[in-house]
């Protein structure tokens, strides 16, 4: 059988398709991005519709692109953003309403409400999550409360529940799959994480009906097949993960105490703790690292809402780069005695802080601060905000003591934040060599199941470092630093 291989990668502001070949590489990349909708403040939606589309046409341009048929594929691994939340109509696959995005803040009242009833405590230790609108459960109550008709459809089995990979397989699949994989489940927060089933008291909690969700598989599973009228032949579908757990897979960390952070819009950082359930004491989520064979490895996530999206308002919104390659030679040009910090909370602070009030501020302006000294402020906020993350991870779970962050996205290709990444957090950086790791990840699922790739310790054998960053900062830089970023994240905190 060939070794081709397709991801899909539906992320938050682009859609991207890309074919593997049996060592891993790239030949064949198709992207799109697509447009966000703005209803309200705090409201962020995207059209299903778009998705699919979107998803299609990059499916057809990475074939052509690695002078492929459909027929060529030996499978196909879906990976995508979390938590985004639709529901469709199971007889003619219509979307009741556009998809609501994990970033949507429209239910943050209701997640209050809970909060003050005492209801987190239950939430998270079923599910490992925290009562914020970032997860799905309450944006499904709000579609079915706010839809005419949904709710009582929804009883009556009428409607489809979905996280993006679920809709994209049944899309794929001709309507005949409806599924997702343990790891999109697990960020519902309806999902019962150390029993792996969907539990009954957050159904009712959220006030979900079951009959609303999905089957849910493992990782690496037998998905179905696509509809032969969509690609002119039936590619089974055999992977799926979210995409942070897709990157923690291609980054090959497979062993407890591996780490990996994703900067792309946000930033995502998973440590591996295997089969040990860590409940976090210091508001980081605990998560499924991916599940195989039945076997569950959990992982403790970090949050962080603003990464590269800080560099996107420094070339958007200030005006003060062209490109986002610029920002590490500026922030080197910059005046080593001013002491600037900018909190990046614009849409309030993810972990540990979890404060969805809070908006972004930039402190120790003088004369002489120009748009150099801004853009290090910025890339160093993502380096702060790794530190914090790192720090909660170490107080809550001893084993994290001594480890190597391996890194991917869009941001790791500055060497200058890659290093004061290292300096902040006084340990190494690795860059790998495939830094597709989320597409890489999902492939490999489908790999795997397909019995064309080689298994974890196989594929891990293949990873690649393209460079190790080390720490070059003296200890007195780095406290004088840290100190100086919590008390601007202090001043920052509304609670
Ligand atoms: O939890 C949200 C995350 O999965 C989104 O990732 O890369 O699409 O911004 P991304």
């Amino acid at each position: 059988m060939s070794g081709f291989i397709l991801a899909i990668d539906q992320g938050t502001t682009s859609t991207r398709s890309i074919v593997f070949d049996s060592d891993y590489r790239i030949c064949g990349v198709g992207q799109q991005e697509f447009p966000q909708h703005f209803p309200a403040s705090g409201w962020v939606e995207h059209d299903g519709e778009d998705i699919w589309r979107t998803a299609l046409e990059t499916i057809r341009f990475a074939l052509a692109g690695a002078k492929i048929a459909a027929s060529d594929l030996a499978g196909i691994g879906i990976t995508n953003q979390r938590e985004t939340t639709l529901i469709w109509d199971r007889a003619s696959g219509q979307l009741i309403h556009r998809a609501i995005v994990w970033q949507d803040r429209r239910t943050a009242d209701v997640c209050e409400r809970l909060k003050a009833e005492g209801a987190e405590a239950l939430v998270t230790e079923r599910t490992g999550l925290l009562l914020d609108p970032y997860f799905s459960a309450t944006k499904i109550a709000w579609l079915l409360d706010n839809v005419p008709g949904a709710r009582l459809r929804a009883e009556a089995g009428e409607l489809a529940f979905g996280t993006v990979d679920s809709y994209l397989l049944w899309r794929l699949t001709g309507g005949a799959v409806h599924a997702t994989d343990a790891t999109n489940a697990s960020r519902t927060l309806l999902y019962d994480i150390a029993r792996g089933e969907w539990d009954e008291d957050l159904l009712r909690l959220f006030r979900v009906p079951r009959a609303l969700l999905p089957d849910v598989r493992d990782c690496a599973a037998d998905f179905g097949s696509t509809d032969p009228a969509i690609l002119g032949t039936a590619v089974p579908i055999a992977g799926i993960a979210g995409d942070q757990h897709a990157a923690t897979l291609g980054q090959a960390c497979f062993g407890p105490g591996m780490m990996k952070a994703t900067y792309g819009t946000g930033c995502f950082a998973l440590l591996n703790t295997g089969t040990e359930r860590v409940a976090s004491r210091n508001r980081l989520l605990t998560t499924i690292a991916y599940r195989l064979d039945g076997k569950t490895s959990y992982a403790l996530e970090g949050s962080i809402f603003v990464a590269g999206s800080a560099i996107q308002w420094l070339r958007d919104g200030l005006g003060i780069i062209q490109r986002a390659d610029q920002s590490g030679g500026m922030a080197d040009a910059a005046d080593p005695e001013q002491q600037l910090y900018l909190v990046p909370a614009f849409t309030g602070l993810g972990a540990p802080w979890w404060d969805a009030h809070a908006r972004g501020a930039l402190y120790g302006l003088t004369r002489s601060s120009g748009p150099n000294e801004i853009v290090k402020a910025a890339l160093e906020s993502v380096c702060f905000q790794t530190r914090d993350l790192l720090d909660a991870m170490r107080r809550d779970w001893a084993s994290a003591g001594d480890t190597v962050l391996r890194v991917d996205g869009g941001m790791v290709a500055s060497d200058w934040t890659m290093q004061r990444l290292a300096d902040i957090l006084d340990a190494p950086v690795d860059r790998p060599v495939v830094l597709e790791t989320t597409a890489l990840g999902a492939a490999w699922l489908a790999g795997r199941q397909r019995g064309v790739w080689p298994d974890e310790a196989g594929f891990a054998a293949g990873w690649r470092r393209e460079h190790r960053f080390l720490p070059a900062m003296t200890s007195d830089e780095r406290e004088r630093k840290l100190a100086g970023w919590h008390d601007a994240v202090r001043r920052t905190l509304t609670a």
